[in-house]
């Protein structure tokens, strides 16, 4: 019999990509998404990709009453848990509604899986809970120290689920730390959903590439690293979605929980993204060099050895092709976006 696994956030940048793979390894699989940093479209274009369409629910992870009902409704197996809230600047104006959403929806989704008997999660952590790294490649075993309300709610969010293990062995989580996610679906048809102030560098090359922008801000040259920028390890969103699926295998056959970095182990700095956008889609990125953004770390990529021996899971896609998606996936959004400052 087909398993049946429920994704929160499902119709999101990651989770949407995490549903193709589930659903292509001929699993059921059921959204569970309020959207409000995606819309229902994702789930029509997935039915495009993948010849059939999960089923999806419009709501929110924090209505007990209506997780009771999904839970009773489809014989879920097993949960991945992508639904929260990302942006690191809007978690420093909004640490209510961040620590409400992230952490208060993720204790009221454990509880309605506890009712339902469904002990198996996948969860979305990231790379941030490890702060400014004392060593890269950074080991699953690095101290945790995260810097801003976002990571603290990522943090929070291990907690209780750590906890949740300790009291009970039958519970099975995977927490999974995302270094730097990126790329979009090969097909053009689903990606990520840029809206608000862009923070994140590839989501800004590619509005550059786009004439959104005049130039790229490189924030800062002067960090230790081989050319002064910074030095993130940048994942294609599809390896991502691949190593959920290695997770959730590991699950089933270890019986037991995973702390394990998603990550390629290598890091690409600022200005060598720059550079491969370019030869990856032959647009020009120009760019200026700003002072150095408060928060940001001058090396951060992630050890892999974990993620190989555990799971068998390694990523594979190159920088080019990270770069080649984000701009295809760029193009399709064109019209569908006005034009700003
Ligand atoms: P996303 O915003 O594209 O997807 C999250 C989805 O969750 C959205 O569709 C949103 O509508 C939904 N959602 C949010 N709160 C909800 C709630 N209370 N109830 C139901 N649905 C809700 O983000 P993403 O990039 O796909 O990230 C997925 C997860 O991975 C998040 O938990 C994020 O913190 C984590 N993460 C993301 C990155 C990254 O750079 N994208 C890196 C590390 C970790
Ligand atoms: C990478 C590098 C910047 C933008 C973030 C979140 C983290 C996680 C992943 C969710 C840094 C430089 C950036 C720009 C630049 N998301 N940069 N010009 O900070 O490693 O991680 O995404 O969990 O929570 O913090 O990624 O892409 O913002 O920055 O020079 O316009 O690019 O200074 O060195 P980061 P990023």
């Amino acid at each position: 019999m087909k398993s049946t696994i429920l994704i929160t956030g499902g119709a999101g940048f990651i989770g949407s990509h995490a549903a193709v793979e589930l659903m292509q390894a001929d699993c059921n699989v059921v959204v569970l998404d309020n959207l409000c940093n995606s819309d229902a479209g994702v789930i029509e274009r997935l039915e495009t990709i993948c010849g059939n369409a999960p089923q999806f629910v419009n709501g929110d992870i924090r209505d007990s009453a209506l997780l009771d009902k999904v839970f009773a409704l489809h014989p879920i197996t097993a949960v991945m848990h992508f639904a929260g809230l990302k942006s690191v600047g809007e978690s420093w104006q909004q640490t209510a509604h961040y620590l409400d959403n992230n952490v208060g929806g993720t204790a009221c989704l454990v509880a309605a899986m506890e009712r339902a008997g469904v002990r198996r999660l996948v969860f979305s952590s990231s790379a941030p809970v490890y702060g400014q790294p004392d060593s890269v490649p950074t080991p699953e075993f690095a101290p945790l120290r995260t810097t801003n309300p976002y990571g603290r709610s990522k943090l929070l969010c291990e907690d209780v689920l750590r906890e949740l293990q300790i009291a009970d062995s039958r519970w099975q989580v995977a927490l999974l730390l995302y270094f730097n996610p990126v790329g979009a679906h090969a097909s053009g048809l689903i990606g990520e959903k840029l809206s608000g102030v862009l923070n994140d560098l590839m989501p800004y090359i590619t509005q550059v590439a786009a004439c959104r922008h005049p130039y790229l801000r490189v924030f800062g040259d002067d960090y230790p690293t081989f050319n002064g920028t910074g030095v993130p390890d940048y994942i294609h969103v599809v390896d991502l979605a691949k190593g959920h699926l290695a997770a959730l295998r590991d699950l089933a056959q270890a019986g037991k929980g995973i702390t394990v970095n998603l990550g390629t182990g290598s890091g690409v700095s600022v200005l060598q993204l720059a550079v491969a956008f370019t030869q990856a889609t032959g647009v020009p990125i120009p760019y200026q060099v700003l002072p150095r953004r408060a928060g940001d770390v001058a090396s951060c990529y992630s050890a892999t050895d974990l993620a190989l021996s555990a799971l068998g899971w390694r990523a594979q896609l190159s920088v080019e092709a990270m770069c080649a998606d984000a701009w295809r996936w760029e193009c399709s959004q064109m019209s569908e976006r006005p034009l700003h400052a």
